[in-house]
Order: structure tokens, then sequence, then C-alpha cells
């Protein structure tokens, strides 16, 4: 029996999970080195909500970041990625996936971990070739990992995916994960479906990825172990547990002198974890987080991950409706069984609990609905896992010539070229490929994160009051104007 390995998500679902993805890359930088020497199988450390967390709140580019990163690290970099999504929340043209992927792995991803919300394989698959692409080209080694989001209820039994994992295996990916972002895997399921899957493809390596939100998360990584899973995903202890993954220490000792001994060493993690405590102080402080998740076992009759859960809690409260909050977890299984039992992940978790609070709030069903619902219903992000009934879409207005059944993103015109020409006029003449991404995905934070990184960059040259000529002739040409302030202060 191979030794079981670890992915260490400190660096990205630990902090997204529990600190609302605002670790910075300085608070990483002292342990890098440390954890590079565990012999990790890969440290996650990139894409996922960091992306957006780090133009939005942290004034931080996140190619920055990842150079950075590969500089300081010889462990694999994962990235998780939400194929045709990328790293938003709509889908992109192919042009713009292609041009992303190329990038992440040319700034230093060993790992891209590609999933889609509905587990329509068609939105993974120019993701995926991108990544196969992007595996002969560079130096460093990439593995291109499959992802099964999983979920329960309606369509959902562990033949489903195995039968997932098969289309999967038949894009030719370097493994598959089975990914349980909501914590509702349960032990003897994890059993169950790892047996499976190694049956179905005994050589294909099997990662698991869950949470421990509903109190189950080490004791499914144990049943998986025994069922031949190869790599399970964890997180140091300050960063473990709750509604983020199984401590790493926790997981080490339990397989240690056992033939699924991880090998790694247990004691080089303690001035690790004593450090990312103090980080831990620091975030929650900084930004008036909370320090506390409770267990929720419930999430297994509602199916609402945790996440969700807390967002729906604060927008109630916020508009004075908190009464309804049971009426609510009742209503969102309802309308996720209407529009064909989809994962609730990002974005289809969001679009469902919108739609499931307005028929709540009217006190009559589907009187307002979102343009991201009728897309949903319209096919517009995919095959969902159950066809939707005729009925219901004549309920919302849908007429059979507004359906898509094909991928989505054949109906996108491509998108590098418009993006880029909306940065010129923008005042921006020659952008990078990385801007023109970060742009493309999120444009207004983008173009906010620009301003300050050019207000930053001219304040070191002692423009401390720059005119708005001098941030247009910064933006238009930055080589020269840095050489001119430059001068202009001597
Ligand atoms: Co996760």
């Amino acid at each position: 029996m191979a030794k079981v390995k670890i992915t260490e998500t400190v660096l990205r679902d630990g902090h997204q999970s529990l600190l609302a993805t605002r670790m910075r890359l300085q608070q990483m930088l002292p342990q890098l080195q440390a954890l590079d020497k565990i012999g990790y199988k890969s440290l996650e450390a990139w894409g996922g909500a960091t992306f957006d967390s780090c133009l939005r709140f942290l004034d931080e580019d996140p190619w920055e970041r990842l150079d950075i990163l590969k500089n300081n690290l010889k462990t694999p970099i994962q990235m998780l990625l939400r194929g045709q999504n990328i790293l938003g929340y709509s889908h992109y043209p192919d042009d713009v996936v292609e041009a992303f992927v190329a990038k992440a792995a040319a700034h230093g991803i060993g790992v891209f971990r590609i999933f889609d919300a509905l587990n329509d394989v068609r939105n993974l698959e120019t993701a995926i070739n991108a990544a196969k692409k992007a595996k002969k080209k560079e130096k460093h080694s990439i593995e291109v990992q499959g992802c099964l989001v999983y979920t329960i209820g309606g369509p959902h039994t562990t033949d489903e995916y195995v039968s997932l994992a098969t289309e999967l295996a038949d894009l030719e990916v370097d493994s598959i994960c089975i990914k349980d972002m909501s914590g509702i895997l349960k032990p003897y399921v994890a059993e169950e479906l790892i047996r499976k899957l190694k049956k179905a493809l005994p050589k294909m390596p099997l990662q698991l990825h869950t949470h421990c939100t509903g109190g189950f998360g080490s004791m499914t990584y144990l049943k998986a172990i025994e069922a031949g899973v190869d790599v399970i995903d964890c997180a140091l202890s300050p960063l473990a547990e709750g509604t983020s993954q199984p401590c790493t220490e926790t997981m080490i000792a339990t397989l240690e002198g056992t033939k699924y001994d991880t090998g790694l060493d247990r004691q080089a993690l303690v001035p690790i974890a004593k450090y990312f405590a103090e980080v831990k102080k620091e975030i929650i402080k900084e930004f008036s987080l909370r320090n506390s998740f409770d267990i929720n076992p419930n999430i297994l009759d509602i199916q609402i991950p945790g996440g969700m859960m807390s967002n729906l809690i604060k927008q109630l409260e916020e508009q004075g409706n908190s009464g309804c909050y049971e009426e609510l977890l009742k209503e969102i299984p309802r309308v996720r069984e209407d529009v064909g039992f989809p994962p609730l992940v990002t974005p289809s978790s969001q679009i469902v609990g919108t739609v499931a609070t307005n028929n709540i709030l009217c006190g009559a069903r589907y009187q307002i609905v979102t343009r991201e619902f009728k897309d949903l219903v319209r096919g517009k992000f995919g095959r969902t896992p159950v066809p939707i009934k005729k009925e219901f879409m004549k309920r919302l207005g849908i007429k059979a010539k507004d359906i898509i059944t094909d991928r989505p993103a054949n109906h996108l015109a491509p998108g590098m070229k418009k993006f880029r020409e909306e940065l010129r006029l923008k005042g921006f003449s020659n952008p990078s490929e990385e801007d023109i991404l970060s742009y493309a995905l999120f444009p207004t934070v983008a173009e906010e994160f620009f301003r300050k990184r050019t207000l930053k960059k001219l304040a070191e040259v002692g423009v401390l009051h720059p005119s708005d000529q001098d941030i247009a002739f910064y933006n238009a040409a930055p080589q020269e104007a840095i050489h001119f302030f430059k001068n202009r202060k001597k």
C-alpha cells in the first residue's frame, strides 16, 4: 500500500474558509522555506477567491504574488480554477480561458485543479486542454486535475459520480479530485465512492478535498484512505477544522506507524503552526472577523454550504427579516429541485439563494427572478444534473428558442482583443496580458487596483500629489513617465 500524500491548504483554502481570504503574501513569506521542506505533495496557494481578494482588499497584484511564491517554493503550487468561469462568476470566452491558463502556468502553477459548478464536463474541456498544452510547454512539471463537485439529493448517487469520473478520465486528466466544498461527504459514503472509483479507474490518482463544516472531515478521510485514496487536502492546525479542512498534524499523527504513514515530520510543523497562529490573530483583528465556527451537522438535510448559510443569515438580518430563516431553509431545496438539482457552489449557490429569498419575502413563488436565475434555467451555465421541466420554463416566460443545449461558451465571441481595447480607451495604451486578464475577470475592481498601483509607483519617484495628467502619462507609458519624474526631481 502506497503512502498517503498531503496537499497543504494553509495558503489558500485554510484562510479562505476561516479568514475571509485575507492572508497577505507578506504574512506567508517568512514560512515558505520551511513549508517547502516538509514534503507535501503540493501547496495550494492560488486561485479560488485569492485572486479577487488580492485586487479588492489587499492591494496586491495576484500575478506578482504567484511569481514570488514560485521563487520561494520547489513544492508544486496548486491553484483552484472554475473551468469556463476562470476565477469569476460567469462564463468567459475560450480565448480568455486559454490565455489565463497559459499565463498562470508561465508564472509557476504546478497543479491545475479544475471544476465546474454543474459538473458539466463540457465546461472543463477548454481549461483542461489549455493546461495540457502548458504542461508540454513549461519547464516545471504540471499536473492537470479534474474535479467532481460533490453534492447529495435528487439524482446524485455514487454511481453517478463514477460515470462523471469516467468522462473526466476520457479528457485525459492526470488525476481526479472529489471536491466536497460543503463538508457533506459522510465517512462510509466516501469509502464506497473511493472503492467504486478505484475499481472503475484503477490507475487514476484520486485526491479528496473536504471541509469540517458538518463535523465529518477527518473520519471521512480515514475511511477514504482505507478505501485507497491517494492524496488528502489538509490545513495546518491554526487554519484547520470548522469550515476549513481537517488538521494536517492530526492526520499525519493518525497515520504514523501504519501502512498509510505519510512519512512527514510532524515536529517540523510545530514552529510553522505557531507562526500562523499569530498571523491568524493579526488578520482577525485587522478585518474584525469572527473567531469561531460552529459545527453544523444539519447541512446534511438542507444541503446548503456553510458559507452560503452565513451570508443568508446576514442578508436577512440586514433587511430586518431574520424571522424568515426557517422558511427559507425549506425553500432553498425546493428551488434547487425546480432548477434541476445543481450542486450549490459558486455561482449556483448565490443564484438559487437569491431567488429562494425573493420567494419567501414576496409571499409568492417566482414573482421576482434574477437574470442569472433565468440564464441558469436557459442552460447558459451548462447542463443541469436533471433536465428542467418545460412547465417551469413556461412559468418563467422562457421560450423554447431561448434555450441553449450545447456548450455555453460556444455562444461567446472572443474577448481578449475587446478587453485590451477597453483598457486602451481608459488610457492604458499598452497593458500587459496579466492586467488584461485581471480586468477581464473583475473590471471595476481591477481598474481601481490599477489606479492605486499607479499612485504607489508615482509616490516612489517623489510624485506625491499627481495631477490627472501625471496619472495619464504613467498609464500611457509607465517607463517613460518614471524616467521623466525621476529626472524632474533632480
Ligand atoms: Co474547499
